[in-house]
């Protein structure tokens, strides 16, 4: 175990977003050694601003990686947007095109400086979505769009395995943190429609809190027993209906009146389907790892971001 206190270099792609900034000012409060790959240096100086951090921009990404202990990646263009054709292809291209060059740049380390561990950010979306069935990680891909994005992003971080590295792969669930993410983009249509469900409100949610998807993505570089596939989801996923009743007390309004899907196409367009279709998934091989959830109850995790009041 490289855990016991042991500095280590880290290496970051989306260090700058939702879930690589707590990452990053985590793993340099803990005294490890952060190293943010980005296509942007100057702006992600801009945001990170933790002592200690080194950057390198697109060009310097194989320096970036050399010597590193692990890489963790966890770039990709938004999806929680109104999805335009030309977006659908940088949904899949950004995501499949930082994991390649990220693992080429693994490659091309020689091997006494190559990194041990990748840990590749995918998504629930793998397995496509449904009211009724119950996904883990042995469960088969699905059809649509964002199972053929997670299946191509999942192949390209697990070529790294070919150059002996520990690839695990993180299946993520919608992210809840205080600053949003795809939550935030909810809760503006939440209360124009005074709190109802989004949807039919029958459609499944798959969350985590963002403490535990940082802790775990840390457990898995450092522990070396995690390799593979992970679903990085708690361990009670809600129906819609559940999560904006909790939601419904932060704003004292009743969760009965449902949001018109039309509302959400409206201002997501396709994108909307991230939380108007959903499916339920077990982290099963992530608690079998013995990861313990610090928040395996959505109220318990709206009440710590302070979404909910009680
Ligand atoms: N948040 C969720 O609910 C959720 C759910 C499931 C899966 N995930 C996945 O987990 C990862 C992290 O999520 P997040 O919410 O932290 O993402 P985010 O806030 O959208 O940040 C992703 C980072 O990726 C980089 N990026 C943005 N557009 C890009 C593009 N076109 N090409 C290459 N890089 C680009 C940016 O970093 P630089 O500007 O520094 O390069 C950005 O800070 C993502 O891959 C996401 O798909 C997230």
């Amino acid at each position: 175990m490289a855990g016991n206190g042991e500095k280590l270099t880290i290496a970051v792609t989306g260090a700058t977003g939702l879930v690589g900034s707590r990452l990053v000012a985590k793993l340099a409060a803990a005294g490890h050694k952060v190293r943010v790959l980005t296509r942007n240096t100057g702006s992600a100086r801009a945001k990170l601003t933790y002592p200690g951090l080194e950057f390198f921009g697109p060009a310097e990404w194989a320096r970036g990686v050399e010597g590193a202990y692990g890489v963790v990646n966890l770039a990709g263009e938004p999806i929680a947007t109104r999805w335009t054709d030309d977006l659908k292809k940088a949904i899949k291209s950004s995501r499949v095109g930082a994991t390649t060059a990220v693992v080429n740049a693994i490659k091309a380390a020689p091997a006494d400086k190559r990194p041990k561990v990748l840990v590749s950010a995918s998504a629930v979306g793998y397995y496509g979505i449904s009211q009724t069935a119950t996904y883990s990680e042995d469960s088969p891909s699905g059809n649509d769009y964002l199972a053929e994005v997670c299946r191509a992003w999942e192949a390209a971080a697990l070529e790294a395995q070919s150059a002996g590295v520990r690839v695990v792969i993180a299946r993520i669930g919608i992210v809840l943190a205080p600053e949003g993410g795809a939550l935030g983009k909810m809760l503006p249509v939440f209360q124009i429609f005074a709190g109802g469900p989004l949807g039919s409100g029958k459609q499944w949610m798959s969350w985590i809190h963002r403490d535990d998807l940082v802790d775990l993505i840390t457990q898995a570089l450092t522990n070396p027993a995690y390799a593979g596939v992970y679903n990085a989801t708690a361990p009670k996923p809600v129906r819609m209906s559940e999560l904006c009743s909790a939601l419904g007390n932060m704003l004292g309004r009743p969760s009965w009146l449902p949001v018109p899907e039309f509302a959400l196409m409206t201002l997501l367009g396709e994108g909307a389907s991230v939380v108007l279709d959903g499916q339920r998934v077990m982290p099963t091989r992530t608690q079998a790892a013995g990861y313990r959830f610090k928040y395996a109850d959505i109220g318990d995790a709206l009440r710590n971001l302070r979404l909910v009041s009680r």
